[in-house]
């Protein structure tokens, strides 16, 4: 708030300035032939009456003196408009700034999405055995009452990202809920995934503004990139889950994606996948 009004008492300084300085320019250029001319006029009558002299010695004073004047206010009116031109143009950068959602990065990201990932990391997509110690410590702490199927299946979505089918079969021995039943009651609820997420999930925005910008382009781009397979949305290293969303309410950075919360704005498709290529970096740094 006190940036914002910071802002606005410089604008106005500057505006002040501006508008005193022409003011001067416009009646310096009235006031000047007039005045030369009366010195002029006073000059040649002085030539067949003396006693013109006096009086045309005062117009002189005041002429220069007036002149002087308007020359150092000039010169104080130009520097505070420096001045006040600088303040303005650092505040408003400054507002600029914190009105914009946090960005993870834009025109600083290599272009570098051009290639798909290397297969070689892809090679690394065996998922790693499930720990089922969870599931046991989960039904040792609730008990294994059959009415808990949902509060067992959030949590076990929660832990691992997904409800693995191992953690589902050792929790149907554990409960004795059939593997059926929980599968029926996860597939009734939109909150629940059978298969495996990425580490970093990645929000594409697809809200009117996003979607004229090119957000289809971007999505491609990021499934190109990714490799990941009509119908999945899971790269095969389990590094990136992608996903569509409504408007995220940043229209103006159209198009715009969000990486594990992070927002990234005026989007390409090669600043994109540029972006995640940036989270995988920073992450083996
Ligand atoms: S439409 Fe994408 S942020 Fe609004």
């Amino acid at each position: 708030m006190t940036t914002r009004l910071s802002t606005w008492l410089a604008g106005a300084a500057v505006l002040a300035c501006v508008a005193i300085l022409l003011a001067d320019y416009g009646l310096a250029t009235w006031r000047a032939p007039r005045d030369d001319r009366l010195i002029l006029t006073l000059q040649q009558q002085v030539k067949s009456d003396a006693a013109l002299a006096a009086k045309l010695a005062a117009e002189q004073k005041r002429v220069t003196a007036t002149r002087r004047a308007r020359k150092s206010r000039d010169n104080a009116v130009a520097w505070l408009l420096i001045a006040s031109a600088a303040a303005f143009l650092t505040l408003a950068k400054q507002l600029v700034k914190s009105a914009q959602p946090k960005i993870v990065g834009q025109a600083h990201w290599p272009a570098r999405g051009s290639q798909p990932r290397s297969l070689v990391r892809q090679a690394f997509s065996t998922p790693p055995p499930i720990d089922l110690t969870f599931i046991d410590e989960l039904v040792a702490n609730h008990g294994p009452s059959k009415e808990n199927a949902i509060v067992f299946l959030q949590a076990i979505q929660n832990h691992y990202r997904y409800l693995p089918d191992e953690a589902i079969r050792r929790l149907s021995e554990l409960t004795g809920i059939t593997p059926a039943q929980l599968a029926g009651t996860s597939s009734f609820y939109g909150q629940f995934r059978r298969t495996p997420t990425g580490k970093h999930t990645v929000r594409v925005c697809h809200g009117t503004a996003c979607h004229v910008a090119g957000a289809r382009q971007i999505t491609d781009e990021l499934r190109r990139y990714l490799a990941i397979p009509d119908g999945d949305d899971t790269d095969a290293a389990r590094m990136f889950t992608i996903g569509e969303v409504a408007c995220l309410g940043c229209c103006s950075l159209a198009p715009v994606l969000i990486v594990d919360g992070h927002t990234a704005g005026r989007l390409t498709p090669s600043s994109a996948s540029a972006a995640l290529a940036h989270v995988e970096e920073t992450e083996t740094v």
